[in-house]
């Protein structure tokens, strides 16, 4: 068995709920969530949850020596690990519901792609919120957040209530074919232009980004994959 799969499975061993997966994402599903990373410039690419490295592997491939790569990962030893076997990325041992402060301190603009790893379906109501006003309040106004969900557990009152907030908190959020070849089988949110605040709603504690709020023209597709994938 490889190594990175003991590492995994003796972490949800340890701790279940917060690993929340009892093995890493294969390499379509990781293809597929890092697809919008793009591929000239210096764009600042975020990683939120990940594990023993699944995704982190094809950012790094996909930004091939360009921008800037942060992973915020709150499990010491899945921490320890990526930071060795990735030099290249910013490894912080974090909760992701620290993601503007982190940035902040480090003088970063906000990103322009959050990829996240996060398992959704065993966080409380209170901690998916806090952890999505996170990634849009670090997320660039043109920026791109991706995740993604369990194909079984899709109607789950977690997974709906994910949806719902994405819903809530997005513009546009585009739902990608089923990744079939992904154990479990998975599909990837694709989520553009955060809305910063609601009427009546209060901003983000940096209030780094005043936009106004655009509360129309919300939509929940399924639509084409993005492109490269
Ligand atoms: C389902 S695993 C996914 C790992 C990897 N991205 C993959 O797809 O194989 C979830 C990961 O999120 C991490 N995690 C859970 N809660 C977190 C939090 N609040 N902040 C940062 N990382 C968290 C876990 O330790 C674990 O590594």
């Amino acid at each position: 068995m490889p190594t990175e799969m003991i590492s995994f499975l003796a972490q949800f061993a340890r701790s279940p709920l917060a690993t929340g997966a009892i093995a890493p994402s294969g390499v379509p599903l990781a293809e597929r969530i890092t697809a919008s990373i793009p591929r000239s410039g210096d764009p600042l690419v975020v990683e939120l949850g990940p594990g023993t490295g699944a995704f982190t592997r094809v950012i790094q491939r996909r930004l091939a020596g360009q921008g800037r790569h942060l992973a915020l990962e709150i499990n010491p030893t899945f921490a320890e690990r990526l930071a060795r076997e990735f030099p290249g990325v910013d490894v912080l041992e974090a909760d992701a519901g620290a993601l503007p402060g982190l940035l902040a301190e480090r003088d970063l603009p906000p990103a322009q792609v959050i990829v996240s790893g996060l398992p959704w379906a065993v966080f409380s109501a209170q901690k998916q919120r806090e952890i999505l006003g996170s990634v849009v309040e670090a997320l660039a106004d043109d920026g791109v957040f991706t995740t993604f969900a369990y194909q079984h557990a899709r109607w789950s009152p977690p997974a709906r209530r994910l949806h719902r907030n994405l819903r809530e908190l997005f513009e546009e959020v585009v739902v990608g074919a089923t990744v079939w070849a992904n154990l479990p089988p998975a599909m990837v949110y694709h989520c553009r232009r955060p809305i910063r605040h609601l009427p009546g709603e209060e901003r983000g504690a940096s209030g780094r980004h005043p936009g106004p709020a655009r509360p129309g023209n919300r939509s929940a597709q399924r639509g084409p994959e993005p492109s490269r994938p």
